[in-house]
């Protein structure tokens, strides 16, 4: 099959203003000086412009602040783009189990209205960024592309649920969409809500870090730019209709990524507290990752030079995370809400 090429293309990114979708949308513009950019996004709570900041002015990149539940402002930018990269979603885990209402309306129902346009516009090719959550969790081994999925959080269903709506797309309509299913991401502009910049900032404030359960799950850790030069390649070569793991083979439990992060930042272990554990918590996710090798992607980044860099960066830019922790009612309300009580 001949390359698909990203040179001089309009590519749509759902979300980009989100943890991901701002990290592909800098590496995009860096790897292909003549490519366009539309970013749709609501700015929930979890999208920030101030990851973008440096490029509001780039005339290759367009925001478009809007949701992807809508469906005219979507027949509109899928008639001006050629490719579409699908990141918005609700994505935390654990609001999920708080009130997994928004998780169902944009994670699913938005993914359908994203799907709906695509039956009436001409891309060449829609990614829909899955999980690899979606499988549920194993103790030995791991997933394959092919194996059943059986999501235990509310996230993760809803997760499951646009994957599938997604494949039932290719089946009946012949539509061009790849399906990837990566593992938990880390880097910057990551919201500290999630696991590893909201253990480096606690460190950071000296506070405590909750750990849940007795800290031995283990999840495999791919960094964002990895996993950025990853959806560019399945962009270009991956085949049309078929899904792709997304994993760095980089499994750690939580304790050990706990314990690296103060030792980086030359605190006190005690910082380390376990806590309740969280509901339905699932124990380890581990990916075969062989189909995408195939297409000649590998991870570059080893975990622990990974986790540096990553703590160093929230260490350099505490008024990124600051302006969140300190100003974000919506952080505070969740995160003294969540947390309170989980002794
Ligand atoms: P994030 O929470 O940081 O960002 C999500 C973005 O989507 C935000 O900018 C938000 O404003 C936007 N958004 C939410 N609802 C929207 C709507 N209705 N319309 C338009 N925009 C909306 O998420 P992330 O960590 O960057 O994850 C991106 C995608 O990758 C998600 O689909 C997630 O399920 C998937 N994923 C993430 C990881 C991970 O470790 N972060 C791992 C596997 C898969
Ligand atoms: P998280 O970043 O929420 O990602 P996911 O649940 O999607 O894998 O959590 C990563 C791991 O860290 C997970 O096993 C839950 C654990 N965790 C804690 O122990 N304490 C916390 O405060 C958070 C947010 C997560």
């Amino acid at each position: 099959m001949a390359e698909r090429s990203l040179a001089g293309k309009t590519i749509l990114v759902t979300g980009g203003a989100g943890f991901i979708g701002s990290n592909l949308i800098h590496f995009l513009l860096r790897t292909y000086p003549d490519c366009r950019i539309i970013n749709l996004d609501k700015l929930t709570y979890a999208g920030n412009p101030d990851n973008l900041k440096d490029i509001e002015q780039d005339p290759r990149y367009q925001f478009v602040l809007g949701d992807i539940r809508d469906r005219d402002t979507v027949v509109r930018l899928f008639e001006r783009a050629d490719m579409v990269v699908h990141l918005a979603a609700e994505t935390h885990v654990d609001r999920s189990i708080v009130d997994a209402g928004e998780f169902v309306l944009t994670d699913v129902y938005g993914s359908f209205i994203l799907l709906e346009a695509l039956r009436q516009a001409r891309i060449e090719v829609f990614l829909h960024v899955s999980t690899d959550e979606v499988y549920g969790s194993r103790d030995e081994g791991c997933f394959s592309e092919g194996d059943p999925l059986n999501p235990s959080s509310p996230y993760a269903a809803s997760k499951a649920g646009a994957d599938r709506l997604g494949y039932s797309y290719v089946v009946t309509y012949g539509l061009p969409i790849i399906i990837i299913r990566p593992s938990n991401n880390y880097g910057p502009y990551q919201y500290p809500e999630k696991f590893i910049p909201l253990f480096a900032t606690n460190a950071l404030e000296d506070k405590t870090l909750p750990l849940y359960g007795r800290g031995t799950n283990v999840r495999d850790w791919l960094f964002v730019e990895d996993h950025c030069r990853a959806i560019d390649l399945i962009l270009r070569r991956g085949v049309l209709g078929d899904v792709y793991n997304v994993g760095a083979n980089a499994e750690a439990q939580n304790i050990e990524v706990a314990e690296r992060i103060v030792d980086i930042l030359g605190k006190p272990k005690e910082l380390i507290v376990l806590v309740q554990d969280r509901l339905g918590h699932d124990r380890r996710y581990a990916l075969d990752c062989t189909k995408l090798h195939d297409l000649g992607w590998r991870p570059e980044q080893p975990f622990a030079a990974g986790l540096e860099k990553t703590v160093a960066w929230y260490r350099d830019n505490r008024e990124w995370w600051h302006k969140i922790k300190d100003q974000s009612e919506e952080f505070k309300r969740f995160h003294e809400s969540y947390y309170k009580g989980r002794k």
